[in-house]
């Protein structure tokens, strides 16, 4: 062959082995097609996998596809423990009909392998930038082309530093330094690796780059006794963030333009500067919602008392600790056109806070004083001048719920009030689901038990249903 190519031209040189290129990479394309279909053949009866191998979008070396997804992913893993939950990522793609390419990195490839992530995806996984067979074509620029969204699950510590610095010394970094397309990062680590300095810079800088973020979240880790904020957002969570950055353009959805305040999460109310009277509220429904109207286009704003939570995308996050911290802070984020109040406010505070740590020993249990707190909700429903148009309570019972949020109703001049069960056989507090009741002047509604982000979606698809009915 190199005998025959000496006596050509550069042009012809070039067409020869781009021709030699494409032979090889058709001969690798039937037999990658065989193997992924007996994959699934075999993989058919045990995992949830398509029956056939989705028509290809034309990508050298992909097997056919015959699904019509209109929404495509391209999903990046790294080299993380939480590798193996991205397959079960892929499968639930899949089941909302999304098309699904994978991208490998090396150090991924010792978690799982691309031939498992190719019999869930049905498509052919790349692992190599220098691969002849997708290259002769810039394959890395084609992979972000053909892709509506790229999500990085697990990111690791390691490709976040890539990412935030511009490398491209591997398929994955190089799809990501190409692509014009948005990008989700899923990060997973050690706590100590995600609390770790170059890592919170790293995460700063792609914020400001524009990549979205989804997790970690807080909990046990993979390896024994380890527990904290670095765990990968489960794959639904995943699925949930990449579904609201597809979602219309903010402009046109249901709450664009307007502005929402919700709280969320306990108070703390000091009583020396180590002790503090709080309760067990989670914040996970109060996040949720925040969640939910900024999905819907809403300007959230999440005044937030302690909670082990990690910040809703496209949310501003105000912390604050006590409940006349969270009146102030929601004073200050006035005026707006809807209020959520999910927050657990302690009702009472201690009247004199110690400045030094209270010392035993004196025989007695220092006597503790408490007077009332401000009542948040009651004092936005009641302002003349900032009342938003909608103001929603929550009522926390562990008794005759229904007919405490009803006088609760009445009393705070809100709009409406969720009211739930906290007693601790309910499992709200800390819990990932919710049964609540919707008390509004013109009666009782009360909606089964769900999880609390749904709770949340339907929460506000009815406020955006209450404002279409004011226009
Ligand atoms: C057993 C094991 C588990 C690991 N888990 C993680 C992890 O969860 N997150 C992480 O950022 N790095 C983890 N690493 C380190 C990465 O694998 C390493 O930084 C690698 O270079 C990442 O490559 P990639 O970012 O190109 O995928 C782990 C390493 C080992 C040996």
């Amino acid at each position: 062959m190199l005998r025959n190519m000496a006596s050509l031209t550069v042009r012809q040189l070039d067409d020869a082995l781009k021709e030699q290129l494409r032979r090889r990479a058709a001969r690798n394309r039937r037999s990658m097609e065989e193997e992924v279909r007996a994959i699934l053949r075999s993989a058919a009866s045990d995992v949830d996998a398509p029956a056939s191998p989705p028509e290809s979008a034309g990508l050298p070396g992909a097997p056919p596809r015959t699904e019509t997804a209109t929404r495509r992913i391209l999903l990046i893993i790294g080299g993380g423990i939480a590798a193996y939950k991205s397959l079960d990522l892929i499968r639930r793609l899949r089941e909302r009909g999304f098309g699904v390419r994978v991208v490998m990195t090396n150090a991924a490839q010792q978690f799982v392998t691309p031939l498992a992530a190719g019999a869930i995806s049905g498509d052919k996984v790349f692992t190599d930038l220098f691969d002849s067979d997708s290259e002769f074509d810039v394959g890395h620029i084609r992979l972000s082309r053909e892709a509506n969204l790229i999500v990085v699950a697990p990111a690791t510590a390691d490709l976040m530093a890539k990412i935030a610095n511009g490398h491209a010394d591997d398929l994955a970094t190089a799809v990501l330094l190409a692509t014009d397309k948005r990008v989700l990062l899923a990060p997973a680590m050690n706590p100590r690796m995600w609390s770790n300095a170059a890592t919170q810079r790293n995460l700063t800088q792609l914020r400001s780059d524009g990549i979205a973020f989804i997790g970690p979240n807080q909990g046990e880790m993979a390896e024994r006794g380890e527990h904290g904020v670095g765990r990968m957002a489960e794959p639904l969570e995943i699925v949930a963030a990449l579904e609201g950055l597809l979602a219309k353009p903010k402009a046109q959805r249901p709450l664009a333009g307007k502005r929402v305040i919700v709280t969320s999460g306990p108070t703390y109310e000091p009583i020396d500067p180590v002790r503090f009277i709080g309760n067990r509220s989670s914040g996970k429904q109060g996040h949720a919602i925040a969640a939910a109207a900024a999905a819907q286009g809403a300007e959230v704003v999440l005044v937030t008392g302690p909670v082990a939570l990690p910040d809703p995308s496209g949310v501003s996050v105000i912390r604050i600790e006590s409940a006349r911290e969270m009146l102030a802070a929601v004073e200050k984020a006035l005026p707006a056109d809807i209020a959520i109040f999910a927050a657990a406010v302690a009702d009472w505070r201690v009247v004199e806070t110690q400045n030094q740590k209270i010392k035993k020993g004196s025989g007695q249990a220092p006597p503790l004083a408490l007077t009332e707190n401000p009542d948040i909700l009651a004092t936005v429903a009641k302002s003349a001048s900032k009342r938003p148009a909608l103001v929603i309570g929550f009522a926390a019972e562990t008794e005759q719920v229904i007919q405490h949020a009803k006088e609760k109703l009445a009393k705070k001049g809100c709009d409406w009030i969720v009211a739930n069960d906290v007693s601790p056989e309910s499992g709200v507090f800390g819990g990932d689901r919710n049964t609540v009741h919707l008390v509004t002047a013109s009666g009782v509604e009360s909606w089964p038990p769900q999880s609390k982000d749904q709770v949340a979606k339907s929460l506000i698809a009815r406020v955006v249903q209450a404002l279409e009915k004011k226009k």
